[in-house]
């Protein structure tokens, strides 16, 4: 028996193929059995008549469990209303593992419930389509350093240095001394740029992030090239780049699955170099001028209007839920109420930060980090990514280079995805400067100790160098438009919960 597999059942039509897979979903309508099945590739439809298989087989199909386990066979037909664009008439069926009581329902059920099941959540379409996506985000990574004449260098897990901040540090007891979860693979990377010219590394870190925000997972993928002999300029044009070549791969190989997510399109089709360049100082005019004041006044003015909207929908369905139905449609109301009563928390929630956020936003003061709603701000008004540069020094990391040309800015820059997603990359001109850097080392409080490797790369042949660190999930979180990025990784890891 050859097997064939449901994206290639193009090649197949007319042909007698056996697919191989799980029943999905199933109907039944008398005489005809409608089964989806999946098979890792997408979904078909196979169509069972009473009378062309055994009554015993067609009586086992009709009442055989969801996500059981099967082999079909039969003859592929081109059928453009059928989820994948094929169908099968099946001939024959040979059930492999009969699935009882399967906990996911084709009904809605709570974020809650779902992460608890995520080793079965991940059969969902929602999460094939961005899984399928993750790996088109992953491989265009690698491809664009590898085609740009990169090194890959693996960093190291375990580490004494302290790569961001103190305060989201998860220690580790290293045969009785205390060792840290890497936060960057950056610092080892640096001493790689002096070896190679151009590495990257990419893999996972971890950060204590005492935080349920959408944005925040505490193990979370990161790429992170690094670069000898670049300024400012060249890497934001690098990362331009870098950006909009993930997007264009993901737009040529992802699309089917982007529209299943109903992820925007036609604005990731916009996005190509340049991106918009702000400095942090024009950033905060922008957060604290009358123009972000009306702006948030009018998504209120919106936002309260959806939520009555929604209400009134919510309403109505109660009302025919109190009536006569038959259980489908009874099942189907219960779901889009499901469904309408996150969307109600979810807008109320935004009723109640917008003016926390305009507050925020108008006595933002320079000399702080940008929050998550200021980014939120600036993002919205721009239709592509938004490059926010020259931060203040006393907000930032210490291995930031120190601008010359004022010395209470650094060389950095965050990358602002478009349209409210916020930061995805976070970067910088290294300072390359021995004194200057021990200096930093020093007023942060880190232990000089600790970092003696890594000031002797400003000993022995110190360069102008830089790079900077992209998240896979919060760039997927952005693409499919997902509002959550524990949704962009398989098994999230969350401060509040660690489910599988
Ligand atoms: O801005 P960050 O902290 O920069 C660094 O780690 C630098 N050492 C990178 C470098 O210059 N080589 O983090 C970089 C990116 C962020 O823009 C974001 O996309 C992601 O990593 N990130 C997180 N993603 C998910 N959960 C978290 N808690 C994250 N923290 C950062
Ligand atoms: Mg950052």
């Amino acid at each position: 028996m050859i097997i064939a597999t449901i994206d290639k059942l193009k090649d197949n039509v007319g042909k007698q193929v056996t697919l191989a897979g799980w029943l999905y979903q199933s109907r039944s309508s008398g005489k005809v059995l409608f089964l989806i099945i999946r098979d890792g590739t997408g979904l078909c439809q196979c169509i069972v008549e009473k009378g062309k298989v055994t009554d015993e087989l067609f009586e086992k199909l009709k009442h055989l469990g969801q996500e059981s386990s099967l082999t079909v066979t039969g003859t592929v037909r081109q059928e453009q209303r059928s989820p994948g664009g094929f169908e099968m008439t099946v001939s024959d069926a040979k059930i492999i593992h009969q699935a009882i009581d399967y906990p996911i329902t084709p009904k809605s059920h709570g974020v809650d419930f779902l992460l608890k099941h995520r080793h079965l959540h991940l059969r969902s379409q929602r999460q094939w389509c961005i899984g399928k996506i993750r790996h088109t985000v992953v491989d265009s990574i690698r491809t664009f350093f590898n085609a740009h004449g990169f090194i890959l260098i693996d960093t190291p897990i375990l580490t004494a240095m302290v790569g961001e901040d103190k305060e989201s540090l998860f220690e580790v007891d290293y045969f009785g001394d205390p060792l840290h979860l890497t936060q960057t693979g950056q610092l080892h990377v640096e001493a790689a740029a002096a070896g190679f010219g151009k590495v990257y590394c990419f893999g996972p870190t971890f950060r204590a992030e005492k935080s349920k925000a959408r944005r925040h997972l505490t193990e979370f993928w990161m790429v992170e090239p690094e670069i000898a002999f670049i300024d400012l300029d060249g890497l934001l044009e690098l990362a331009e780049n870098f950006v909009s070549f993930i997007v264009a791969q993901t737009l040529q190989k992802n699309k089917a699955e982007l529209e299943t997510l109903g992820a925007d399109i036609a604005s990731l089709q916009k996005i190509e170099p340049p991106f918009y360049r702000l400095t942090y100082t024009q950033a905060v005019d922008i957060l604290t001028g009358e123009k972000t004041r009306k702006s948030l006044a009018d998504q209120l003015n919106q936002l309260q209007n959806d939520k009555q909207q929604i209400e009134t929908q919510i309403a109505d369905l109660e009302k025919q839920q109190k009536g006569q139905l038959k259980q489908p449609k009874m099942d189907k109301i219960a779901a889009q109420l499901i469904e309408l009563r996150s969307e109600l928390a979810e807008v109320s929630t935004k009723i109640e930060n917008n003016p926390k956020h305009a507050e925020l936003a108008a006595q933002f003061r320079w000399g702080k980090d940008l929050g998550g709603s200021d980014e939120t701000i600036i993002s919205q008004m721009h239709d592509k990514p938004v490059f926010v540069t020259h931060y203040p020094a006393g907000a930032k990391a210490f291995y930031m280079k120190t601008d010359p040309a004022n010395d209470k800015v650094v060389l950095n820059f965050d990358l602002l995805a478009p349209a409210g997603f916020g930061e995805i990359i976070g970067g910088s001109a290294r300072e390359d400067n021995h004194d200057l850097l021990l200096k930093r080392i020093q007023q942060q409080q880190l232990d000089v100790e600790n970092y003696r490797w890594y000031l002797d790369l400003r000993k022995y042949g110190s360069v102008p160098h830089g790079g900077f660190g992209l998240g896979v999930e919060r760039t997927l979180a952005w693409l499919t438009g997902e509002k959550h990025i524990r949704q962009c990784i398989p098994f999230p890891r969350m401060m509040d919960k660690v489910y599988i």
